[in-house]
């Protein structure tokens, strides 16, 4: 570091320097909270703090003019001789425990000249806090990543699509044709046909399979919450919101497939910002800036759309929007050929749940199977075989272990007349009778079937779910 040429420091600098008494500046260097080395261009050691000696087995006074590598052989300030590169705040592990460490070249005229090591000792405690605390949380983050992909991911392929029925093989070959796109497609089919099978099915076929797959119910929101489920908010957005804010459904299916359900139950108002975002591909948080969202949309309605453009209550530029592709699901009364089956996969499924050791369907409750007429398509198919199920206990399911309403379909035994279990059974029957007539009876409008009920709409829902309408 010594170089006579040169005059080491300004007169200015040298002033300044003068004004800070030598012990100051020299406890400084030798303070017990970091330790210094210096070294000049060759790497001799020109200062060491007295506490880099608990690294050394050479003392403060021996080690000034030997090279550092005999006096620290771990260090690697020299490095940053051939560098000339800073290397700041670096952490490492030193003697067993973590410290951060500084390496600072001296250079003049673009020269490296020296170097200065530092290691800092204080709040390494909470610093390895820190670091405890962060690597907990990445963790954390990894395994909430992990939970989030199970959660949002399609969970059935073109496989579990059962049907040989030219029309079910249509529909198929059309999803699949679509899957390869990224156009909007709309499902659309009675209730209980199987669309929500389509959609995930798509998804898992397209190339965005691997993504978030992320299925929003259109019908079982509260309005006044819905654009917030879609879109998010940003923290502290509106009163009541959440502290943390929230992130959207759109944005959960970047680079994914978002699937809107019940899309005919989409109030006027949200299907005016639904519209934007098809056209922008960019949402906006409530309280927040427009964000770019790369998604595919997936639409599904058991409801007549026309029919809802002609009464003024689905909007006709969203309905071309998102109906760029569209696959019709006939109803299971059209597919009788594939009851069969249908029936059989539908037994085997239900057995991972129910283990029972039944194996077949017996002809007579066969043929009542494929005479039903089944205003709840598959999915009522299922239910029936699930009570099944439960009911039999011989090896084959048997006509009696079907409903009344389905032995009748068969033709053979007539159901026994008046009403019959607990009064509690009874009730439930007929509330589920009144919402299944009530659906019918208001073309599947939800919330005209709930307030002619008497009802609220997410009330009218939840009573489906528990009925298994949906
Ligand atoms: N072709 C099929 N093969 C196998 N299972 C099917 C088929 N179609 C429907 N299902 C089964 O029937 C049930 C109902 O299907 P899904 O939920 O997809 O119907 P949906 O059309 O979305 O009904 P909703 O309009 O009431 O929401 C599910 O258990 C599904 O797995
Ligand atoms: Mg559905």
């Amino acid at each position: 570091m010594n170089e006579p040429e040169e005059p080491a420091i300004t007169p200015e600098e040298t002033a300044l320097v003068n004004n800070i008494p030598r012990d100051i500046l020299f406890s400084l260097l030798d303070n017990p909270h970091e330790s210094y080395v210096i070294v000049d261009a060759g790497g001799i050691i020109r200062f060491m703090s007295k506490s880099y000696e608990n690294m050394s087995s050479f003392s403060q006074k021996d080690a000034v003019g030997r090279h550092i590598s005999q006096v620290l052989p771990h260090s690697r300030v020299h490095k940053v001789l051939e560098t000339g590169k800073a290397d700041v705040g670096t952490p490492m592990i030193l003697d067993g425990d973590h410290r951060i460490v500084s390496r600072i070249p001296f250079t003049r005229k673009g020269r490296v000249i020296g170097a200065v090591g530092k290691i800092l000792f204080w709040h390494t405690e909470q610093l390895n806090e820190l670091n405890t605390l962060i690597n907990r949380l990445k963790g954390r983050i990894e395994q909430y990543k992990e939970e989030l992909r199970q959660v949002y991911d399609s969970r059935y392929g073109f496989d579990h699509i059962i049907g040989q029925t030219q029309a079910i093989r249509n529909a198929k070959a059309m999803a699949r044709k679509a899957a390869a796109t990224d156009s909007p497609i709309l499902i659309t089919g009675e209730s209980g046909t199987g669309k929500e099978l389509f959609a995930h099915a798509i998804h898992r076929e397209s190339p965005r399979k691997g993504r978030p797959f992320v299925r929003v119910n259109c019908s079982s929101i509260p309005g006044e919450l819905f654009e917030s489920e879609l879109f998010g908010y940003e923290p502290g957005a509106f009163t009541g919101a959440d502290k943390k804010g929230k992130i959207g459904k759109f944005e959960l299916a970047q680079f994914g497939t978002i699937f809107l359900d019940e899309i005919g139950d989409l109030p006027l108002n949200l299907q005016i910002k639904l519209m934007r975002v098809l056209q922008e591909k960019e949402i906006e948080k409530v309280g927040g800036h427009p964000q770019k969202i790369d998604f595919r949309i997936i639409t599904a309605t058991n409801r007549n759309l026309e029919d809802l453009m002609r009464k003024g209550e689905f909007r006709l530029d969203l309905y071309y929007r998102m109906n760029v592709i569209n696959i019709k699901l006939p109803p299971l009364r059209e597919l009788r050929e594939d009851i069969p089956t249908l029936g059989l996969h539908l037994l085997t499924q239900l057995k991972k749940e129910i283990p029972k050791n039944i194996h077949s369907i017996s002809t007579a409750a066969m043929n009542a199977l494929m005479s039903h007429d089944w205003p709840g398509n598959t999915r009522e198919l299922r239910n029936v075989i699930e009570r099944a199920l439960i009911v039999c206990n011989r090896d084959q399911i048997e006509l009696e272990d079907l409903p009344p309403a389905v032995q009748k379909a068969g033709n053979t035994v007539q159901p026994a007349s008046g009403p019959s279990g607990t009064l509690k059974e009874i009730l439930n029957e007929a509330e589920k009778h009144a919402i299944v007539e009530m659906l019918k009876n208001s073309g599947n409008n939800r919330t005209d079937a709930a307030c002619r009920l008497g009802i609220h709409r997410t009330g009218l829902y939840q009573k489906m779910k528990k009925h298994r309408l949906i």
